[in-house]
Parts: structure tokens; sequence; C-alpha cells
């Protein structure tokens, strides 16, 4: 497990659930303990916004599955974004980061935006550097904490603080839903008859649900060690004109409201929309017209609830 040569770092073990490939790492940053435990207080800081009032948790709340319950994020300085906030769930595997870039390929490169972005602020980092480093660099846990993280590079960088908060989101995998211990671990009753008869409409060729939502992370395709994708999945799901990247539905009961605007409230919202979704402009091909009964209906949001993950908020809440 961990190794026993003193000039290499000790192999990162991943606690992964069943049916969960390895997570591929960038070879610049790999993982360890040290820099997992920093990149967590990172993402909880504040002192990195503007304001000092602002941290990557204000939009990206551990106990909605790192989501706001906002339609549209808010910035430091309260200016609207014009899009919703991601979950963070699973996001090791994504090809591509954001809902609609497919360029943003690695999670550090990803932070430039909520770190810099200046039209809309969000973090408000640009030409903020050299004072945030001090402020960290001011700190005797932080000084210990990056020197355990980054042994070879004595002082404090922003490019640091990346790295660490990057290896802090690897560590975000959610597997231990109800739907999981049904599917991965052979307990039958881990969901009830109606969770159950709603995976059936999920999977079946009348809804086509996983003619997108498809794969473990539901997510279409995604990256792992050993497996590259050229790119992420991509649809019109009749929710606007533009293609989206297909998110995962793993934890959805708790980041309402939906889609890239955040234009429903509620998942019964959502499968109203589905029911028609083929009739909007650009459909994709994979959409399906149907109706259900309320019976059905139920037993959909059922199985969409069955995907919350319990422990994976329990592991993250804020202490
Ligand atoms: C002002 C609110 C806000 C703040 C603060 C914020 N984010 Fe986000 N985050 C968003 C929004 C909105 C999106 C979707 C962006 C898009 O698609 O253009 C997003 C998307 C993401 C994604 C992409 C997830 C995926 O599945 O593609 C990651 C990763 C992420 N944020 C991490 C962070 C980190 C790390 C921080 C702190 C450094 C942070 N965010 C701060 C609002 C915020
Ligand atoms: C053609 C591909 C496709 C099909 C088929 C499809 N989806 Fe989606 N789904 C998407 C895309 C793309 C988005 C994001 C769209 C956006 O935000 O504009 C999405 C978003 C969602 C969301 C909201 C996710 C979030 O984080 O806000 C839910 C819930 C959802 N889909 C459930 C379903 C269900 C249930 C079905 C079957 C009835 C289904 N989807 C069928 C592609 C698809």
């Amino acid at each position: 497990m961990i190794s026993v040569n003193a000039d290499e770092p000790p192999t990162y073990v991943w606690h992964l659930p069943r049916g969960f490939p390895t997570p591929l790492v960038p070879a610049d940053n790999p993982m360890s303990v040290a820099k997992v435990a920093l990149g967590k207080r990172l993402f909880f800081d504040s002192r990195l916004s503007l304001t000092s009032t602002y941290s990557c948790a204000s939009c990206h709340d551990p106990a909605r599955a790192f989501t706001d319950a906002r339609a549209l994020a808010v910035g430091a300085t309260g200016q609207v974004l014009n899009r919703n906030a991601m979950a963070l769930v699973n996001v090791a595997y994504n090809v591509s980061y954001g809902w609609s870039n497919v360029k943003v390929k690695t999670l550090e490169a990803q932070m430039h935006q909520p770190l810099f972005n200046v039209h809309p602020l969000e973090m408000g980092l640009a030409g903020r550097e050299a004072s945030v480093v001090k402020i960290l660099s001011a700190d005797t846990d932080y000084i210990d904490a990056f020197r355990a993280s980054f042994p070879d590079e004595p002082s404090i960088s922003i490019a640091n603080m990346i790295r660490a908060i990057a290896c802090y989101e690897r560590t975000l995998i959610s597997g231990n839903s109800p739907f999981d211990r049904y599917v991965f671990n052979g307990e039958h009753d881990a969901i009830n008859d109606s969770a159950k008869r709603g995976m059936k409409l999920f999977y079946s060729s009348r809804l086509g649900c996983a003619n997108c939502h498809a794969g473990f992370n539901f997510t279409g395709t995604a990256v792992y060690d050993g497996h590259t994708v050229a790119a992420a999945a991509f649809a019109r799901n009749g929710v606007g004109s533009q293609s989206m990247r297909v998110p995962t539905l793993r934890n959805i009961a708790l980041t309402a409201p939906y889609m890239h605007d955040g234009r429903y409230k509620n998942l019964d919202a959502v499968i109203t929309h589905y029911e028609t979704a083929t009739t909007t402009t650009k459909a994709d091909k994979k959409l399906r017209k149907f109706k259900l009964t309320s019976d059905e209906r139920q037993a959909l949001l059922a199985f969409l609830e069955s995907l919350t993950d319990d422990e994976f908020i329990r592991t993250n809440r804020v202490q």
C-alpha cells in the first residue's frame, strides 16, 4: 500500500466504490493525503475572494452535493452569472468541465474561471494574487500544509494552491447510493418496488434517458486510468438550442433547481419537460416522446431519488 522507498512519495490509496474505475490524474499533480487536506481547507477559505466573504463552497455547498440552490449563481460582489452552479460529484471522471465548454479538460484549468473571471466576477482573485499569497504565507498552518504538500517548493504559490484544490475535488467521489447498493452490491431491498419500476423506465427505449445519461456516472462518457475519450457527451435536450454537456444524475434530488439556467424548480418539472422535449427546436434524435401515468411518474421520481448518496453528503459535511 504505502511505498517504503524513501525517495518516492507514498502512493495515494483511492477508496473507490464497487464498479468505479481509478481516476486519471495529471502527471504534474499527483494525489497525496497532504494535498487533499490542504485543498479542502482552501476550498472553504473565504479569504481567497475579493470580499473575504466568498469561497468555492459559497456556490458549491457540500450539503447540496456542492450546488447553491440558486437558478443562476451569484458572485462575491453580487453579480449574477448566466449559469447554474454545477454539482461537484465524480468530477474526476469528467472529459471536460462546464456546461458548454469543450476545451477545459482538467480541474486545474477549470479553476481559472471562478478564481480570475471578471465579467461577471466570481471570486475576484485577478490582480490580487500577491496579496492572497501574502495572507496564506502569514498563516503558520498553511505554511506547514504547503510544505507537506509540495516539499520541493518552499514558498506558497497560486499554482500550488490550484493543484491542491484540484486534488481535493478528485476525492469527491459518490457511488454508495441505494441504486449502487441494489445494482453493484446485490442488496435487493436497497430500493423499493416503485424505484425499481422507475429504473426500468429510465433504461427503457420508450423514455430513452440512458441514450444520453449512460454509464456509471450517467454522463454518457467518462475518462479514467487506462481509458481516455476525445470529447464529453453533449446533447440538445430541448432546453435552449445549444448543445450542453450531459450532466451526472447522481445526487440529483439534492441539486435543484435544474438545467444550465436553473429553469426547473423540481424533478417533476424536469420530467414534464422530457415528455414533450422532442417537439422543441433542434431536439436531439436520442430524445423520445412519451406520456407517463401518475404511477409511472412517481416511479421515475423514486428512481432519481435513489441516486442520493447519504454517505457522500455525510463524509463531505463541513465540520
Ligand atoms: C459564483 C459562484 C461560484 C463560485 C464562487 C465557484 N463556482 Fe464553480 N461553478 C459555478 C458555475 C456557475 C459553474 C458552471 C460554469 C459553466 O458551465 O460555465 C461552475 C462549475 C464548476 C466546475 C465544473 C463541474 C463540471 O462538472 O464540469 C468545477 C470543477 C467547479 N465549478 C469548481 C469550483 C472551484 C474549485 C471553485 C473555487 C476556486 C469554484 N468552483 C467557485 C459557480 C461557482
Ligand atoms: C438527448 C440526450 C438526453 C436525453 C435523452 C435525456 N437527457 Fe437529461 N439532460 C441532457 C442534457 C444535455 C442536460 C443538460 C441540459 C441543459 O442544462 O441545458 C440534461 C439534464 C437533465 C437533468 C438536470 C440535471 C441538472 O444537473 O440540472 C435531469 C434531472 C435529467 N436530465 C434527467 C433526464 C431524464 C429523467 C431523462 C429521460 C426521461 C433524460 N434526462 C433524458 C441530455 C439528455
